[in-house]
């Protein structure tokens, strides 16, 4: 089972899948945590790029979709196949939203080529953290250079995270990511558990 995490930055995400993951773990469930950009071979090189330095939109797209693509191939189908949960922080979505939405790449196109780059593999849940920006922002200790984009490009972000959710809410599941972490928590389990032993 493919999950994955979403949200703006600030919002929680590391602590929600390490929880789930120590969730799983505990319930005798294998999984593997990953994230985008960063894993894969050629992650953290991608990684580096995207949020230090500066670059065009469309070359800023391009890195997000190459770091997708080795990344699914390398590490997410693997595990899948081996029959592992894979619990990973950022996805497809997220180029969407940051890139569409905010950044004001064509969406349809956006979609389709995160298609061309996972070979078409869509995450069985999508867990969003949701948050307005101004308290998400206000969480971080250090900010790269996504993070210091304006309010409103992260206020788009926000939205763009809600409606894809609205457009397909059997994958989806929103969480309110305003409470405290142990409750955003205890939600995110709670999800994850429940879509498990629906299988
Ligand atoms: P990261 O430190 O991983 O952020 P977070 O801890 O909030 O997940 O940095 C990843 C940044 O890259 C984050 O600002 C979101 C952005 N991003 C995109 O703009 N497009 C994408 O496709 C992905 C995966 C991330």
């Amino acid at each position: 089972m493919f999950i994955t995490f979403e949200g703006g930055d600030g919002a929680g995400k590391s602590t929600a899948v390490q929880s789930v993951a120590t969730a799983l773990a505990s319930n005798g469930i294998r999984a593997i945590v990953t994230r985008q950009p960063g894993d894969g071979p050629l992650g953290p090189s991608i990684r580096q790029l995207l949020l230090h330095r500066e670059m065009p939109a469309l070359s800023e797209l391009f890195l997000f979709l190459a770091d997708r693509n080795q990344h699914v191939e390398r590490i997410v189908r693997p595990a899948l196949e081996r029959g592992d949960v894979v619990l990973c922080d950022r996805y497809g979505d997220s180029t969407v939203a940051y890139q569409g939405y905010a950044r004001g790449l064509d969406v349809a196109l956006l979609k389709e080529l995160n298609g061309l780059a996972t070979g078409g593999l869509c995450p069985d849940l999508t867990l969003l953290l949701d948050l307005r920006p101004e308290v998400g922002l206000g969480r971080l200790e250090s900010k790269d250079r996504l993070d210091k984009e304006a309010l409103d490009f992260h206020r788009r972000i926000r939205e763009g995270f809600l409606a894809l959710a609205a457009e397909d809410p059997g994958r989806w599941r929103v969480i309110d990511a305003s409470r405290p972490a142990s409750e955003v928590s205890a939600e995110c389990v709670e999800a994850v558990m429940s879509r498990i032993e629906c299988r």
